[in-house]
């Protein structure tokens, strides 16, 4: 695989009124292997919330790519990030997903760290004979090089050279503003997550989250049991998210593209009030402002390329994502909620949120099926060219527009029309990156052009 092999697969002629992926982008194994080294294990990649770990000695365990990672945070309530690998022969050290722990005994042989990844004592050490020089070395968790946190969102690099954090998330930033800013002590995770794996390329999942073309088709049984309840058909008279309604002519919606690959799918919400945010509508204008507040209203779906996203569409939603192969990804989800919302509002959140996310839901497995499918399809080997990038680009823009300057940000390119447009250029940020990241990689491993010696200099060395 070179770097020309690699671009001849993203037929980027924008100009032309052109975008497409080839088919070869989600089912080749080489190329799956090239996205873990230089995407997954060569950028900044979302590790959680510092939530996630609030107290000394809490910890999360995570993946960064292939590479297994834990998140502690140390007695003096410093987060740090370390591969999960003990030192002595390899194993995994902290095996739970999450807990409270003063030190961390590897199972295999019995070393144990501290909070701080520290060794602190080395099982039956003094009866070793290790040869002279061994106490001296470094035997403590390796840290990963890049670790950071934006607002609480935690971020983790093992590539020392890409950009500070704040700078390589850029307008995205606003994104986790519009999340952590729905009160005033910022968002929790609800307790419990839901795991699960699907038989398809990761890149059908990002691609999915904001692709409203998909909603009528592949949802209507969450739409129908909507309309259902509604009409009083059902007894269920919970309120509902309503997307039927955001077919009403108010309801612009637009998607804006920033720079590494983030983008955010958003769309005016006219079913507003039934938003479990919606009591804090006063409270919120006063703190944030009208425009954000509005905002928080709306529909927004966020990726945080390559590996996470926050779908606010039914309730508030955190997806994290982990190839396991080029057709094998785990999910795992969180419900996300404003901090000291009110009981009612906490239920209701709780309710839409099952409703229509999770395995057990009624539209993720819908999803699933899809990419499931799309997974399938792609066996189709004469067929090599998606022809699913192009709705939308009649209206397509370089730069921003009035929605992107209230929010006061500037992505690179945007759209903005009626529900029906159901832009798919949202997807060319993800491929743009994808693309710089892989090729930027490859150039950094092709073996430098050494100079030829003289025979003689050669002989003498
Ligand atoms: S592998 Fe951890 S103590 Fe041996
Ligand atoms: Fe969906």
């Amino acid at each position: 695989m070179d770097a020309e092999r690699l671009r001849s697969l993203v037929d980027d002629r924008v100009a032309e009124g052109a975008f497409s992926v080839h088919r070869d982008v989600f089912r080749d194994p080489e190329i799956f292997e090239l996205e873990m080294k230089h995407i997954f294990e060569g950028t900044w990649v979302f590790l959680g919330l510092d939530s996630q770990a609030p107290s000394p000695h809490d910890f999360f365990t995570t993946f960064i790519g292939r590479q297994p990672v834990v998140v502690s945070r140390d007695r003096a309530g410093t987060l740090r990030c370390f591969v999960n690998s003990c030192r002595h022969r390899g194993s995994i050290v902290c095996h739970t997903q999450r807990g409270n722990r003063k030190v961390h005994t590897c199972p295999y042989h019995g070393w144990v760290y501290d909070s701080a990844g520290r060794l602190l004592d080395m099982k039956d050490g003094r009866q070793a004979r290790y040869p002279e020089g061994f106490a001296g070395q470094d035997h403590d968790l390796v840290a990963i090089p890049r670790f950071g946190s934006y607002r609480g969102f935690l971020f983790g690099s093992l590539n020392p050279a890409v950009a500070p954090l704040h700078e390589h998330l850029g307008d995205a930033r606003t994104g986790i503003d519009l999340v952590v800013d729905q009160s005033p002590e910022g968002v929790e995770l609800l307790r419990g997550t839901h795991s699960y794996t699907f038989n398809a390329n990761w890149k059908l999942q990002i691609e999915n989250c904001v692709d409203a073309y998909h909603l009528t088709s592949t949802h209507p049984s969450y739409i129908e049991i909507v309309n259902r309840r509604k009409s009083g058909e059902s007894a269920n008279q919970m309120a509902s998210v309503d997307f039927g309604r955001y077919k009403d002519e108010q309801a612009v919606r637009g998607s804006f593209c920033f720079d590494h690959g983030y983008n955010i799918l958003w769309g005016v919400n006219p079913a507003f009030r039934a938003r479990p945010l919606h009591e804090s509508l006063g409270e919120l204008r006063e703190r944030v402002g009208e425009v954000r507040a509005r905002w928080m209203l709306y529909m927004r779906n966020l990726t945080l390329f390559p590996n996470a996203q926050f779908a606010e569409n039914a309730s508030l939603q955190l997806r994290v994502l982990r190839p396991l192969a080029v057709d094998k990804t785990e999910m795992t989800t969180w419900c996300v909620a404003p901090r000291g919302e009110s009981a009612a509002a906490r239920s209701l959140r709780i309710r839409q949120y099952e409703d229509f996310f999770n395995a057990s839901g009624l539209a993720t497995p819908d999803d699933s099926v899809s990419f499931e499918d799309c997974q399938a399809g792609y066996q189709g080997r004469l067929v090599d060219w998606q022809q699913g990038y192009v709705r939308g680009m009649g209206l397509l823009k370089a730069g921003g527009n009035a929605y992107s300057e209230e929010l006061g940000v500037t992505p690179r390119t945007s759209v903005c029309g009626p529900f029906d447009v159901q832009d798919e250029t949202i997807f060319h940020s993800l491929y743009r990156e994808w693309l710089h990241l892989l090729t930027r990689g490859l150039a950094a491993m092709a073996p430098q052009a050494v100079p030829m010696l003289p025979m003689a200099a050669r002989g003498a060395r």
